[in-house]
């Protein structure tokens, strides 16, 4: 598991860097430690995308020269902006080792795979909300007679800041299309490098594990805004009210990583005092049986749309090997 809180920005948001030289360049040419050389592909650059590869970049983990970069037209600003290659999706194919998916599950059946031109083929590591491993393993091309290498990450929005916390999860040891414990440590860095990121036993904890951490961040947003009314309806002028709420759910949460939670709320709860007055009426107001129904009601709805959803087509078949 890599740290929770990655170090500050080093990139000047908007700063446009030299293009980079093509992905072959060998590893030790750019300088690169990070993902021992590895050369990553990243198909889609929006929120969830953006986010990662300017993650990858600010923690050292991926050379701008390796990163290759796909979307339908804002790859070509991206890899302005981290000094990155904008290629098309075969080119990305050809020259990437891992391939992170970040498109829209829906935008899934949109990418028209080209034909696996090479042995071995990528790992594939996708980002798509509720595409299960099975629907993944059946979208996505991969060599002739083997099956793709696919792992799921579900992150959540704070990794747009650094501070995500994302839930992995890959097809079990021996079962087909399992991951390589090298390939499970550069997918728990690559998630690593925007926050949190933990391994699932198994994907079917995904409904659960989204349905914490991936609708989580709602539930504080609400509680933050709640909090500065609260402040507002105290007097507290609104900007000063919502920064205060903001920072104290943010020092909280870094907090409650550190100590049990019941621990650090016994620490702040003095016999007689105030903050056990205001316990009490969340408590007579059910504040946690609330918490613990809206994420029991966010996996029920998540475990409904996955049976809901469409499989994505398959991908084209795979060239014939040459006869001899
Ligand atoms: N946003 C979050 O906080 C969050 C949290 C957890 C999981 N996720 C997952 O992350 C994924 C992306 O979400 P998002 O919020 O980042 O969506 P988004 O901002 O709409 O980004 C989607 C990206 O996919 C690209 N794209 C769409 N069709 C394409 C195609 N045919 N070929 C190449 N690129 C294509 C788009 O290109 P253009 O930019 O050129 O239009 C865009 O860059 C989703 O599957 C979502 O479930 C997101």
């Amino acid at each position: 598991m890599m740290s929770a809180i990655p170090p500050p920005p080093s990139i000047p948001p908007g700063a446009p860097r030299p293009p980079a030289p093509p992905c072959a360049a060998p590893a030790s040419a750019q300088g690169e430690a990070g993902l021992a050389g590895l050369c990553v592909g990243l198909v889609g650059c929006g929120h969830m995308g953006g986010a990662l590869a300017r993650g990858w970049v600010r923690a050292g983990l991926v050379a701008p020269g390796r990163l290759l970069l796909t979307a339908r037209a804002s790859a070509p600003a991206l890899a302005a902006e981290l000094g990155a290659r904008a290629v098309g999706l075969g080119a990305l194919l050809e020259g990437a080792d891992v391939v992170v998916l970040a498109v829209k599950p829906q935008q899934l059946e949109g990418l028209r795979f080209p034909p696996l031109a090479r042995a071995g083929g990528p790992l594939w590591v996708s980002a798509l909300a509720g595409t299960t491993l099975a629907a993944l393993a059946r979208a996505l091309p991969s060599p002739p007679g083997a099956p793709p290498r696919v792992a799921r990450a579900m992150p959540n929005l704070p990794a747009q800041v650094g501070l995500g916390a994302t839930l992995l999860c890959a097809p079990p040891e021996g079962a087909p299309g399992a991951l390589s414990a090298g390939e499970r440590a550069v997918v728990s860095a690559l998630f690593g490098a925007v926050g949190l990121a933990e391994w699932l036993p198994s994907e079917e904890l995904m409904h659960a594990g989204t349905a914490l951490a991936g609708c989580g961040p709602a539930y504080c947003f609400i509680a933050a805004e709640a909090l500065a009314d609260a402040g507002v309806l105290l007097g507290l002028p609104r900007a000063l009210a919502q920064r205060l709420a903001a920072q104290t759910l943010y020092g909280s949460g870094a907090l409650a990583l550190t100590a049990h939670p019941a621990a650090l709320k016994d620490g702040v709860t003095s016999p007689g005092g105030v903050t056990i007055a205001g316990v009490r009426a969340l408590e007579q107001r059910a504040f946690r049986a609330a918490l613990i129904e809206a994420v029991a009601a966010a996996a029920e709805r998540s475990v409904a749309l996955a049976g809901a959803r469409p499989d994505p087509s398959p991908p084209p078949p795979s060239p014939a090997p040459p006869r001899s």
